[in-house]
């Protein structure tokens, strides 16, 4: 084969591995598991009593989450009490930290789900198609991240670390991430909060069901929370966009009789 058509196989290879839902080389290095099959199998280890190993159920690990969140008295510490977070094993699979954009200034704080394959290569949240939407939105409403005070929006998720092939998040990783959450919205001194799609719904309101809760004005940690349908949702169901656009003025108008 020449380097050519070496490279455009390669290519045709690695295209149809991410049409299969590859999203990551797991290593550096490639593995030639034929040699390994030539390899002869380890000798059996002689039996001995296994090491205790402590795993996450052994400890309160929503209390320890809880314990560093409140220790952090402000933003950016609290962005360090994650960083150093060892005991949520989704960190161990993300390429960063995905905290916050926007202006921590705005009286307005969306709270989306969890990063996705940009966010996590970008480290920041909501960026790409859904991202782009998500402007478009806030747009139409004379508002934007780049915008500080009452024009700004401040922008975050439940979850800090992507979950492996966009999975839901488990309970327990919600339970753990809550008190980063909270923190966070008693630190960014919000006006109005925006709940984006259920997962927020569930962790913050103990609800899902974005459908029936959409629209419906509720309250987190004594601030006007409202939830709405997910951009994610609104690219998928571009009939819901009516509803979004309602709730997008239902927003507009508190803000209003707020200031
Ligand atoms: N969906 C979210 O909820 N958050 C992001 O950051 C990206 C997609």
């Amino acid at each position: 084969m020449d380097s050519q058509t070496e490279y455009w196989s390669a290519r045709a290879l690695l295209e149809w591995q991410v049409e299969l839902g590859v999203t990551d080389a797991t290593s550096e290095t490639p593995i030639n598991r034929f040699e390994l099959a030539a390899k002869p199998p380890a000798k059996k280890q002689a039996k001995t009593a296994p090491a205790k190993v402590v795993t996450t159920s052994d400890i309160d690990v929503a209390e320890i989450a809880r314990a560093a969140a409140a220790k952090a008295s402000s933003l950016d510490e609290l962005k360090a009490a994650l960083s150093n977070f060892q005991h949520c094993e989704l960190e161990r699979g993300a390429h960063n930290l995905v905290f916050a954009d926007g202006s921590p200034s705005a009286r307005v704080m969306i709270i989306g789900e969890a990063p996705g394959r940009e966010e996590d290569l970008q480290g920041l949240p909501f960026v790409g198609r859904i991202g782009d939407l998500l402007d478009k939105m806030f747009a139409a409403i004379a508002m934007a991240r780049s915008a500080e005070g009452a024009a700004g929006i401040y922008i975050t998720d439940v979850l800090p670390w992507r979950p492996p092939q966009n999975r839901e998040p488990k309970p327990e990783e919600i339970a753990m991430m809550r008190p980063f959450v909270e923190r966070h919205i008693e630190l960014a001194k919000p006006d109005l909060i925006l709940l984006m799609g259920n997962i927020p719904c569930q962790t913050l309101l103990g609800q899902r069901g974005i459908t029936r809760l959409r629209g419906n004005w509720k309250e987190v940690l004594g601030i006007p929370a409202l939830p709405m349908f997910h951009p994610d949702y609104l690219l998928r169901n571009p009939h819901a966009k009516r509803e979004a656009w309602a709730d997008l003025l239902a927003l507009q108008a508190r803000l209003k009789t707020l200031s």
